[in-house]
C-alpha cells in the first residue's frame, strides 16, 4: 500500500549520471522552496548506447522506488531517459506529476533564418520513436539535423573533465553541423550544458545554443502549482541550496561527490551523497 504523496515531501530528480546537475540547478533557482532527492544511476551509465528496453525498466524501477518514498513528483532529467520510458511511466503512475526533458526543437525552429537546425543528442535518443515525432512536428519549418555523439557523456563524467579532448570530440560534429547551415544548435542531453562554453567557442557568437533546463522547471512549478503540491517556505536551515539536495547514487557515492564539486563549485562541499540499491 503506497503511502499518499502530499506537499511536504520531496521531489525526485534522476539521470544516468552528472547530466542532471543542470537540470537541477534551474529546479533550484525556479522553485526556492521545494527540497529535492537526485538520483544518479552512474551503475548502469552510459544510457545513451544501451538498449531502449532496458532504459524503460530503469525509468520504471526508479519511478517506483520514487512514488514509495514518497516523492510528490518525478523529474526525469535526461532526454534518453525520457524518450524511452516517460510514456510508460505516466501510465502506471496516472495521479504522479512526472516531468521529461525533450530537445528544444519548437524553439529553434523559431530562431533559426538559416532554416538548419543542429541538435546533439545520444544515439538512443536520435534514434527513438518520440524523437521522430518531435522532429515531424515541426517539419515544415526548419531542416533538423540530430547528430549522436558517442563518447562525450563519458569525457563529460571524467574528474577533472580534459577540456581538450571534449573539444577534439565535438569538432567533426559542430564542423559537420555548420557546414551544412546550421545556424541554432540545441543540447538534446543533459550532460552537455556542461560543455557549452567549449560548443560556443566553436560554433561562435552568433549561433545560439540552447538548453532546456529552465522550460523543465517552469512546467514542474505548473504542475505542482495545479495539483495544490507547491511548497510556499522551507524551515530556515534549508534555505542553502546544499540542505535542499540529498544526493544518492547506484554507483561510487566519493567519485559522484566528487564530480557535484567540481561541476557544481564549493558551496556544495557540505552535500550529503548516499548510495541506492535500486
Ligand atoms: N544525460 C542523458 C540525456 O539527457 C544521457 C546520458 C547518457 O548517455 O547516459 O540524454
Amino acid at each position: 500500500m503506497l503511502i499518499p504523496f502530499e506537499r511536504d515531501c520531496p521531489v525526485a530528480v534522476f539521470d544516468s549520471g552528472v547530466g542532471g546537475l543542470s537540470v537541477l540547478q534551474a529546479l533550484l533557482a525556479r522553485l526556492p522552496h521545494e527540497s529535492f532527492v537526485f538520483v544518479a544511476d552512474e551503475k548502469h551509465l552510459p544510457y545513451g548506447d544501451k538498449q531502449q528496453a532496458f532504459i524503460t525498466q530503469r525509468v520504471l524501477d526508479l519511478c517506483a522506488w520514487a512514488r514509495g518514498l514518497p516523492a510528490k513528483a518525478m523529474v526525469i532529467a535526461c532526454n534518453t531517459a525520457t524518450a524511452a520510458g516517460a510514456t510508460q511511466a505516466r501510465v502506471r503512475h496516472p495521479d504522479w506529476p512526472i516531468v521529461g526533458i525533450e530537445p528544444a526543437v519548437k524553439p529553434a525552429s523559431m530562431l533559426t533564418k538559416t532554416g538548419v537546425v543542429g541538435i546533439l543528442a545520444t544515439s538512443n535518443t536520435v534514434a527513438s520513436e518520440r524523437f521522430r515525432l518531435l522532429v515531424e512536428r515541426f517539419d515544415p519549418l526548419a531542416r533538423v539535423l540530430a547528430v549522436p555523439c558517442p563518447g562525450l557523456v563519458e569525457l563529460i563524467e571524467e574528474c577533472p573533465m580534459s577540456q581538450e579532448r571534449v573539444r577534439a570530440r565535438l569538432k567533426p560534429v559542430l564542423d559537420h553541423l555548420l557546414a551544412e547551415g546550421a545556424d541554432v544548435i540545441v543540447l538534446g542531453c543533459t550532460h552537455y550544458p556542461f560543455v557549452k562554453s567549449l560548443i560556443q567557442a566553436q560554433v561562435g557568437p552568433d549561433v545560439p545554443v540552447i538548453e532546456t533546463g529552465l522550460p523543465v522547471a517552469r512546467q514542474l512549478h505548473q504542475r505542482l502549482l495545479e495539483q495544490g503540491l507547491l511548497q510556499s517556505a522551507l524551515p530556515e536551515i534549508a534555505k542553502e541550496d546544499s540542505r535542499r539536495v540529498t544526493f544518492l547514487t547506484t554507483g561510487d557515492p566519493a567519485a559522484f561527490k566528487a564530480k557535484l564539486l567540481s561541476l557544481l563549485g564549493t558551496d556544495w562541499r557540505d552535500a550529503t551523497v548516499g548510495q541506492l540499491d535500486v
